[in-house]
């Protein structure tokens, strides 16, 4: 693939992969922050495979390994042990930079506090990865106009985050995600600042994106109706995966009993 090379022009990133290469594949995936009594035991020997166009939901109580999943998924922190390949890729081979490469090309991140800059525009904050692929300012300022267009913040390109509201600053967080076109979008609690109405708007864009645009999404959370809008739900409890459901989306019912018949797995 394209970041375990040096030359982009001749070898450019291929956004979809061979048919039957899982997008992610954690095989016995260890994470041990510390050392000696101390030491703690986040993930402890997960597999997981996540296929090209998934919607993941990442479920479980605090400190059950959710972040740590998502920030490994992220290649924002190493594993203590066990192999993980992205797209077929040994990410463990990889030199530290052309893991960022396949940050940069590949992967797009959304946070539960946005992580806007606040005196700049939105346009502004959702330009930022392009200029870090050098991304000419005209081609640059297009692409950030569609990606807001996209988020449905068309005529606020120029409100910065001090004045926009928290569900819009999510959209412009959601924006500069997937400005990239990235593969994988990761999200860690993306509502979990929001009202339940912003929360559910913010769902409802995000699974858009995953039907229209085939972004595989893994979103961390810990709120059962917002986990009802995935196609999947993995749940953690200690550091292992205790659960792992493929099922129809119902985000309808999400809050009360699903109907009968309503809730089988999916074909
Ligand atoms: N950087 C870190 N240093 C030490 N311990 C950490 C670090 N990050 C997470 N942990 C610990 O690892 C465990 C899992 O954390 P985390 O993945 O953040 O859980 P969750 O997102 O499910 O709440 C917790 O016990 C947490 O305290
Ligand atoms: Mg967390």
């Amino acid at each position: 693939m394209a970041f375990v090379t040096t030359d982009d022009s001749s070898n450019p990133p291929a956004k979809t992969d061979q048919a039957g290469t899982p997008l992610v594949a954690f095989r016995g995936i260890t994470k041990v922050y510390g050392e000696g009594m101390a030491a703690v035991r986040a993930l402890d020997g997960i597999d997981l495979t996540v296929e090209p166009g998934e919607f993941v939901a990442i479920m479980g109580p605090s400190g059950s390994g959710k972040s740590t999943c998502l920030h490994l998924i992220g290649c924002l922190d190493t594993p203590t042990d066990g192999s993980y390949r992205f797209a077929g890729v040994e990410v463990g081979a990889l030199r530290r930079n052309q893991r960022a490469l396949l940050r940069r090309e590949y992967l797009g991140f959304v946070f539960q506090g946005y992580n806007l800059l606040r005196r700049t525009s939105a346009l502004e904050n959702v330009e930022m990865p392009l200029v870090y692929r050098r991304v000419p300012r005209r081609e640059r300022r297009r692409q950030a106009q569609d990606a807001l267009a996209a988020v449905g913040l068309q005529g606020r390109e120029h409100h910065t985050s001090a004045e926009l509201s928290g569900g819009q600053q999510q959209r412009v967080a959601v924006a500069r995600a997937i400005v990239t076109e990235p593969a994988l979008l990761l999200a860690d609690e993306p509502t979990g600042n929001l009202d339940s109405t912003t929360g559910r708007e913010i769902m409802d864009l995000l699974t858009g994106l995953n039907d229209a645009r085939g972004i595989t999404v893994a979103m961390v959370t810990h709120e059962e109706a917002m986990a009802a809008y995935a196609g999947r739900i993995v749940r953690f409890l200690d550091g292992r995966i205790v659960a792992d459901e493929k099922r129809v989306a119902d985000p309808e019912h999400s809050t009360s009993r699903r109907p009968e018949g309503g809730g089988g797995p999916s074909a």
